[in-house]
C-alpha cells in the first residue's frame, strides 16, 4: 500500500515506519522536524519535512492509500503552561491533515491516541467504554481528534482507527527514544545508568500501591508497531474504531528501577522527590478489544527485556 507517515522521524512514527517498509509498503514521511530527526527516518521511505498545516500538496502528490498520524506535541507539563501550541498543532494540525486526506481522496487512517484522554481512572484495567475525562491539554487536545475521526467516518466515509498508547518504551530496528527533553521513566533511568545524570527523582513513594510507587503499563515499541499493521487495514468505510494498547500487566516506578540496575549492571541512585501534578497512582490497559477484534498479541511483555532493548540502542548511540 502507500502510506503517508505524518510524524515518521520522531520515536514511535520511524519505527512503524521501518515495520511498514519491511511489510512492503512504499512510505512517504511527513514531518516538520521540531521534535524528531531526519537522520531517524529509515532509509528506503520519503521524507517531506513540512508541518501538518501545510500538507496538502504533499498528499496532493503521493496520492496516499492510507494515513498513519504520529506528529503531535506530547508533553503533558508543557501542555499545561503553553496550551496554544497543543491546540495548534494537536488539533489544528490534524484538521488541517484530515482537509488534505479528502482533497486527495484518502479516507484511510491510523491515529496515535493515549491513554491520557481516560485521565483518572474508576478502575483498573481500563476498557475502552471507560469515561473520557483528560487532566491535562495533551490528552484534551487527543480526545478532539479522537472526536473528529468519528465525525469525519460518519460525514465522509473515513475508515479509521484510534490506538490509545499506555507507556511506550523499549526499541526496535536500531531506532529508540531521544527527545531534547526527556521527561519518560525508563530513559531517564538509563541516563543515571550511564552516568549522564546524577540520579533519578521517584516522584512520590506515597501512593496506595504495594511499593508505594506508580503503576505503569510499559507497552514494546515493536508491538506497538505490529498493532499499527494490523489496524491499516481493519476498518471498514464509515467506521471508527478505538482500542487501547497496552501489556495489560502493570509494572511500578521501583520495579522499573531495578530492571535497569539488573540490565545494565550499574547502580541507578535515586532520590525520593514529591509526587509529580497530574500522575495517577496506576494505569493499566485493558487490551481485550484489539486482541481479540485483530489477533494483535505482545511478543515482549517482559520488562527486563523492554528495557534491554532500550538500552541496547541507547548505548550504540553513545
Ligand atoms: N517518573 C518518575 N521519575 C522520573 C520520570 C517518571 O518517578 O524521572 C514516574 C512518573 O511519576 C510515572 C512513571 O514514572 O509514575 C511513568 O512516567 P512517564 O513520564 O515515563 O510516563 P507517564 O505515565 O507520565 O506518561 C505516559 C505517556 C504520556 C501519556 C500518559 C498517559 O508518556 O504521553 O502516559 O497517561 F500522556
Amino acid at each position: 500500500m502507500r502510506v503517508l507517515v505524518a510524524g515518521g522521524a520522531g520515536y514511535i512514527g520511524s519505527v512503524v515506519t521501518a515495520g511498514l517498509l519491511a511489510a512492503g509498503h512504499e512510505v512517504t514521511v511527513l514531518d516538520d522536524l521540531s521534535t524528531g530527526h531526519a537522520d531517524a527516518v529509515p532509509s528506503g521511505a520519503t521524507l517531506a519535512a513540512v508541518s501538518l498545516h501545510d500538507s496538502a500538496p504533499v498528499l496532493a502528490d503521493v496520492r496516499p492509500e492510507a494515513v498513519l498520524h504520529f506528529a503531535a506535541k506530547s508533553l503533558v507539563g508543557v501542555s499545561q503552561q503553553r496550551p496554544h501550541e497543543y491546540w495548534d498543532t494537536n488539533v489544528g494540525g490534524s484538521l488541517a491533515l484530515l482537509e488534505a486526506m479528502r482533497a486527495a481522496d484518502c479516507r484511510r487512517i491510523v491515529f496515535s491516541s493515549t491513554a491520557a484522554t481516560y485521565g483518572e481512572p474508576e478502575s483498573v484495567p481500563i476498557r475502552e467504554d471507560a469515561p473520557t475525562r483528560p487532566t491535562n491539554t495533551y490528552g484534551a487536545s487527543k480526545l478532539a481528534v479522537d472526536h473528529m475521526l468519528t465525525s469525519y467516518a460518519v460525514a465522509h466515509g473515513f475508515a479509521a482507527v484510534s490506538l490509545r498508547y499506555f507507556n511506550v518504551a523499549g526499541a526496535a530496528y536500531g531506532l529508540g527514544e531521544r527527545h531534547a527533553t526527556e521527561t519518560h521513566l525508563i530513559p531517564i533511568a538509563l541516563e543515571v545508568a550511564a552516568g549522564k545524570r546524577e540520579a533519578l527523582t521517584i516522584y512520590g513513594e506515597d501512593y496506595p500501591t504495594p511499593d508505594g510507587t506508580c503503576i505503569r503499563d510499559y507497552v514494546h515499541v515493536e508491538d506497538l508497531a505490529d498493532a499499527h499493521l494490523l489496524a491499516l487495514s481493519a476498518p471498514a468505510e464509515g467506521e471508527h474504531r478505538i482500542y487501547n494498547l497496552g501489556n495489560g500487566t502493570g509494572f511500578s516506578v521501583q520495579e522499573v528501577v531495578d530492571a535497569a540496575r539488573e540490565v545494565t549492571g550499574h547502580p541507578v541512585p535515586v532520590v525520593v522527590g514529591a509526587r509529580r501534578a497530574g500522575d495517577p497512582a496506576q494505569l493499566v490497559a485493558s487490551s481485550d478489544l484489539i486482541r481479540s477484534d485483530l489477533g494483535w498479541a505482545p511478543r515482549h511483555t517482559d520488562l527486563a527485556g523492554i528495557v534491554r532493548d532500550a538500552w541496547d540502542v541507547a548505548r550504540t548511540r553513545a
